[in-house]
Formats: C-alpha cells, sequence, structure tokens
C-alpha cells in the first residue's frame, strides 16, 4: 500500500502547492473537480465561478484561514485513518453503532451479515452524513480559525452556520421541510421532510439505505443469478474480500455541474447569473456517482434484473 499512500501524497501536495492560483473552469473531459461541489467546505468561494450562495451550504468563515478544499477530508502528515491520508476525527467504537439494511428475507447470508468497521470506506462519508459527527472538525490542521481561536474547529458560515463542532443534523429548523437533507439517517415524514431536531441527528439508522459493509465476491458467490461476475467499469469494491461500500456508487470527489439550494439542486448553466456549464456526462453523476445511473445503469451493473 506505500505507493498508494504515495500518489495520494504528491495529489496533495500539487494541490497544496497550486492552491493560490487563479482557477480555471472543469474542463469538459474531466469528471473529478471536487472544488466546484458542495464537498467543498473552503472559504474559497469561487464568486467569479458561481460557487457562492446556492452552490454551497455549508463553507468556512471567512474570517479563517480555511482556504484549502482537500483538508476537510485529508491531510499531507499524520493523517488518521493512514490510508486516505484522512483528516476528520475518529471515535473509537462508533462503527458498531450504524445499524445496516440487513433484515431483509432475500438476502444472501453474506449480506444479512453485513457490518461497517472502524477502517471501513463508508465510515469516511458517515464521518460527516450521520448527522452526528462534526464536519468542521479535523485531526490535523495547519491554520487557525480567527473567530473561534481553535487550530482544528472551523467555523461553518454558509446557509446554515455555526461556530463550534457543528453536524449536518444541526441544520434542522421546524420550518425548512423541502431541502435535500443529506444526513443519511434521519428519520423523515411522508413528505421526505425531516419532524425534529432528535430525528435530524438519527446518523446510526442505515436500515432503509442500500445494504453497504460485505464482500461483493461472497455474495455474489451466493446468488450467481442475481448478481454479475464482475460489476461494470466504474464500480468499486474495497480490500482484499471486495466490499460494497458507499463508495461502490459514489464518488466524492465528482463535479457534476449542481449546489444545493433551499428547495434542492440547482443546476448552474441553467442558473442565469452564473458561467458554468457541465456536460450531458458530467450531470449524469449527480449526486457524486461513480457512473451514470441514466436507466438505471448503475444498479444494473451489479444486479442483473
Ligand atoms: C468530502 C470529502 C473529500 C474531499 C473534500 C476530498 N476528498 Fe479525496 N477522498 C475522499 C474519500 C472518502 C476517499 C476514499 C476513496 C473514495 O471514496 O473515493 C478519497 C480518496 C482520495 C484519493 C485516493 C483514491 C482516489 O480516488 O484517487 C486521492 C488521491 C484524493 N482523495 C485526493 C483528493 C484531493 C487532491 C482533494 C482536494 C482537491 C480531495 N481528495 C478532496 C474524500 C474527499
Ligand atoms: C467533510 C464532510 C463530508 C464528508 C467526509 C463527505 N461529505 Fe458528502 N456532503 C457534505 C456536505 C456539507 C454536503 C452538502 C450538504 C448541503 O449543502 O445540504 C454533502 C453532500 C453530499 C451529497 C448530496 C449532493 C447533492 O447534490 O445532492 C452526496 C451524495 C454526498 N455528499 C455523498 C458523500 C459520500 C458518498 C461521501 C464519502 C465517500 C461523502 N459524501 C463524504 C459533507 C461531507
Ligand atoms: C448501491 C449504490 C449506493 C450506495 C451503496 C450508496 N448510495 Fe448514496 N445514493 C445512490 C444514488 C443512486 C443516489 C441518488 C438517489 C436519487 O437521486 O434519487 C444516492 C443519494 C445519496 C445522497 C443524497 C441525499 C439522499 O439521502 O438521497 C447521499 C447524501 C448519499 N447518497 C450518501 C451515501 C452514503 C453516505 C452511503 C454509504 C453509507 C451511500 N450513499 C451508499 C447510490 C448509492
Ligand atoms: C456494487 C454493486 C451494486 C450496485 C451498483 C447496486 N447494488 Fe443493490 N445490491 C448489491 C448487492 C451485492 C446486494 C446484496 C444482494 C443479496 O445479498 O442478495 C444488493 C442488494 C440490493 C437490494 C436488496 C435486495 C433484498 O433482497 O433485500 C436492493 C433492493 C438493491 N440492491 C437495489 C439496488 C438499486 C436500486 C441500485 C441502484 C441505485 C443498486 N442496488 C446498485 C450490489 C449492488
Amino acid at each position: 500500500m506505500a505507493s498508494k499512500t504515495f500518489n495520494i501524497l504528491s495529489a496533495l501536495s500539487a494541490v497544496v502547492l497550486t492552491s493560490s492560483i487563479v482557477f480555471a473552469l472543469p474542463d469538459a473531459s474531466t469528471v473529478t473537480d471536487v472544488r466546484y461541489t458542495v464537498h467543498n467546505l473552503s472559504n474559497n468561494t469561487l464568486i467569479a465561478n458561481g460557487l457562492a450562495g446556492e452552490g454551497r451550504n455549508y463553507a468556512a468563515s471567512s474570517l479563517g484561514q480555511a482556504n484549502q478544499v482537500c483538508v476537510f477530508c485529508h491531510t499531507p502528515h499524520n493523517a488518521s485513518p493512514s490510508i486516505p491520508l484522512w483528516n476528520k476525527v475518529y471515535t473509537p467504537g462508533v462503527e458498531s453503532t450504524y445499524r445496516l439494511y440487513t433484515s431483509s428475507a432475500t438476502l444472501t447470508p453474506t449480506a444479512k451479515a453485513a457490518k461497517i468497521t472502524a477502517d471501513s470506506e463508508s465510515m469516511l462519508c458517515l464521518s460527516c452524513h450521520d448527522g452526528k459527527t462534526a464536519i468542521n472538525v479535523l485531526h490535523n490542521s495547519s491554520y487557525r480559525d480567527s473567530s473561534s481561536g481553535t487550530d482544528a474547529v472551523v467555523d461553518i458560515d454558509g446557509t446554515f452556520s455555526g461556530t463550534g463542532p457543528f453536524a449536518l443534523g444541526d441544520q434542522w429548523s421546524g420550518g425548512f421541510s423541502s431541502h435535500n437533507y443529506p444526513n443519511l439517517g434521519a428519520i423523515r415524514s411522508a413528505d421526505g421532510s425531516i419532524p425534529s431536531s432528535a430525528a435530524s441527528h438519527n446518523g446510526t439508522n442505515l436500515t432503509d439505505d442500500h445494504p453497504i459493509g460485505f464482500s461483493y465476491t461472497a455474495a455474489q458467490a451466493q446468488d450467481a443469478s442475481g448478481l454479475k461476475l464482475t460489476p461494470d467499469a466504474g464500480i468499486r469494491l474495497f480490500g482484499p474480500t471486495k466490499r460494497v461500500e458507499c463508495s461502490s456508487c459514489h464518488n466524492p470527489h465528482v463535479y457534476y455541474g449542481s449546489g444545493l439550494a433551499g428547495s434542492g439542486r440547482v443546476y448552474y448553466d441553467t442558473d442565469i447569473t452564473t458561467p458554468l456549464v457541465a456536460t450531458a456526462a458530467q450531470k449524469a453523476r449527480t449526486p457524486f456517482l461513480t457512473m451514470s445511473n441514466t436507466g438505471s445503469a448503475l444498479c444494473k451493473g451489479c444486479h442483473i434484473k
């Protein structure tokens, strides 16, 4: 794994070194440009390119020095866990609190025994998307947030703002019902809204989300007529047992030309105030998908249906 770590390190160093250069718009031929996504939590607003306001609900306070994009997820040094140079604070034991989609009678024994472990890829996503873990507390940070005065806590100053540790679940407010809440475990009412602050923070309930945390190879062997021997190109499986994780379907760096406005998603090229244009191929990767799901291509990339 040493060479993989080295590659990530060089990629990160390159970005750090070039961070003061004026950004070019995302290239139509590429889909990975995390800067122009809601996963850019830095205070670099890219205002000239339309990434202010409707682009991101959460951005670091302009008072602080959190102008690096990658630092909210990765650090080039003293990472924890070391792969992929992760920069969030890990709470020991948190992985065993997640309840997964395992009670379906038709699942294979392998998928029924699914588990998230401390080193599973899905932990990386849940370290923000469980609605509980703070999105703005970093393990290692080389800048100081001028308003909180704390090195590793970055004040958030977007549509939803807060000082001190701040979780996606904290965004709940009674009247705000139509927003695309990204805290996966939240308990929703029939209309998709989240009825209470407690429901918003209920990050451990993944029983209504696609199963993760088990070996694809082992499940496929138990259901060879339902699952492809090898998933389609683009779909990713993890570790020696080829586990299904969030990142089988998602890639957190993908540029798909949109941000999140109050009532849902807005594409920059349909928003007259901004000049950002995304190609059809880029848009098809909404939201952060590893491949297009047009015609359920992503689902059919594994399932024989
Ligand atoms: C929102 C969180 C997030 C941000 C921001 C982010 N990454 Fe990542 N990155 C991840 C996760 C999670 C993985 C683990 C593999 C995966 O899910 O793609 C990863 C993996 C990687 C990898 C190794 C595997 C791969 O996909 O190539 C590299 C290199 C990388 N990131 C570079 C960067 C750089 C450079 C930036 C800033 C320009 C950045 N990342 C910003 C979450 C993030
Ligand atoms: C550093 C915190 C952080 C990490 C780590 C992170 N995310 Fe996010 N994610 C966010 C924020 C913030 C948003 C935007 C929420 C909003 O504006 O309402 C978001 C939004 C999303 C969305 C919705 C985008 C849309 O257009 O609807 C998806 C999907 C998503 N993230 C998937 C992932 C996956 C999968 C991973 C792991 C590979 C991951 N995220 C890791 C913070 C994070
Ligand atoms: C089997 C594929 C698959 C897996 C595994 C998966 N997702 Fe998704 N996810 C999707 C697709 C497809 C969408 C888009 C759904 C839509 O637009 O209706 C989505 C939507 C989302 C959203 C947008 C808001 C929402 O709730 O719909 C978030 C956030 C998200 N996923 C995060 C995650 C995280 C975190 C994990 C792991 C715990 C995960 N996903 C696992 C396929 C997957
Ligand atoms: C990475 C490959 C992969 C992708 C992509 C994928 N799935 Fe799955 N899915 C699986 C596996 C493996 C299982 C567990 C099957 C089993 O144990 O019988 C599963 C289980 C399921 C189940 C539960 C079946 C049951 O018996 O309860 C449903 C429903 C499902 N997937 C739908 C989808 C949909 C919809 C999509 C597209 C958004 C999708 N899957 C994408 C691999 C995948």
